[in-house]
């Protein structure tokens, strides 16, 4: 089994990055059942385990309930905008690192342009750019935040340039591409008090009145920090809903039944041959001392689990994730590797 692959995808911050994530599926490998994988020649075995690997590595998107609320509210505002010429609504996705929020805007993005594609099979042909993705640069000025949507776009663009130049060529570039969706990344990082802070929000502001497009904002706490404290900052959440996400909790029954409902999404998408869903029920409150809550954590714990368990080539009947697996998975590897680790 080899270990690396030669691929690499573009980043999500490039049209071409952006388009191959937003065709992608993450459609399950199919997996077949005791019976049938020992009948698998050694070459085919190896292939199916190579393309799960791959698939648990990939970007796979559990639908929890916090991602469906994500899409959907993104739908509700695309409708409610339509085609408005101002007053815009927009949407933002907050809360403390690694809770999910790229992932969920992800699905939306996915989800808007999978929608656009079915209205529109030829966009590729019509140069349409449905959904846009751009993160905001440590300590932006206006001038960083426009040059990141021209980058996207693979429009040029010179130094001397000035910042009403740049905000031309990106809404043109952007109305002439027919886009719908803009998804803004790492908002926090205009949260610093600097002198370039008030123009970068000025260059998303005048973004979005000039372009018919439906705007997200993602980043860490962007609801409660200074940012929408100005003048400026009450006029965009005026405007923009909240998607709070936070680490799941299991402090009371409510709590322990979400928590038990992601545990349960994760096991449906192991893709292991003797793992059920429900196997992890039991584990449900070891995982969450395991993670504190965190979807990020649980994620890299067993999907982590799931690629060693099919690395290390465990018979059919033991691919499963138990507690016991999940304890001795650093163990399993060390002894694979006879102690080189
Ligand atoms: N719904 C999900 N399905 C599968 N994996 C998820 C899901 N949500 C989060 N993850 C995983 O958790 C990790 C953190 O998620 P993500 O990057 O979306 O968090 P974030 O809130 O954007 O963090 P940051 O604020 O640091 O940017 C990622 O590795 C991601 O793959
Ligand atoms: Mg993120």
């Amino acid at each position: 089994m080899k270990l690396f692959t030669d691929q690499v995808l573009e980043p999500l911050t490039h049209l071409e990055g952006l388009t191959t994530f937003l065709k992608g599926t993450d459609e399950p490998v199919e997996v077949p059942d005791i019976g049938s994988y020992n009948t698998m020649s050694p070459q085919a075995r190896e292939e199916l385990n190579a393309r799960r690997i791959a698939h648990l590595g990939s970007d796979l998107i559990i639908r929890t309930p916090q991602v469906r609320s994500v899409i959907l509210k993104v739908v509700h505002l695309i409708l409610l905008n339509g085609p408005r010429s101002s007053g815009r609504c927009g949407l933002m996705i907050s809360g403390e690192s690694g809770t999910g929020k790229t992932t969920a805007a992800k699905a939306a993005m996915r989800y808007v342009y999978a929608r656009y594609r079915r209205d529109h099979p030829d966009l590729d042909r019509l140069g349409r750019v449905p959904v846009v993705y751009v993160e905001v640069p440590p300590g932006s000025t206006g001038k960083a935040l426009a040059i990141q949507f021209a980058r996207f776009l693979g429009l040029p663009v010179l130094p001397r340039d000035t910042l009403e130049y740049l905000l031309h060529l990106v809404s043109a570039g952007l109305i002439e591409a027919g886009t719908k969706l803009v998804v803004v990344d790492e908002l926090h990082n205009l949260k610093r008090t600097n002198p370039g802070n008030s123009e970068s929000v000025d260059v998303l502001k005048s973004l979005s009145n000039r372009i018919p497009a439906t705007f997200v904002y993602v980043g860490i706490n962007i609801h409660a920090g200074p940012y929408l404290a100005d003048d400026r900052g009450r006029q965009v959440a005026g405007r923009f809903s909240l998607e709070q996400l936070a680490n799941y909790g299991i402090a009371n029954e409510a709590e322990r039944n979400l928590w038990d409902l992601i545990v349960g999404l994760f096991e449906e998408r192991l893709g292991l041959i003797s793992h059920e869903p429900g196997d992890l029920a039991h584990s449900a409150k070891y995982l969450h001392e395991r993670t504190k809550g965190s979807i990020g954590s649980l994620a890299h714990l067993l999907f982590g689990a799931a690629q060693v368990l099919i690395f290390t080539g465990s018979a059919p009947e033991n691919e499963r994730i138990t507690r016991e697996a999940l304890d001795g998975i650093s163990l399993d590897l060390a002894t694979e590797f006879g102690g080189s680790l």
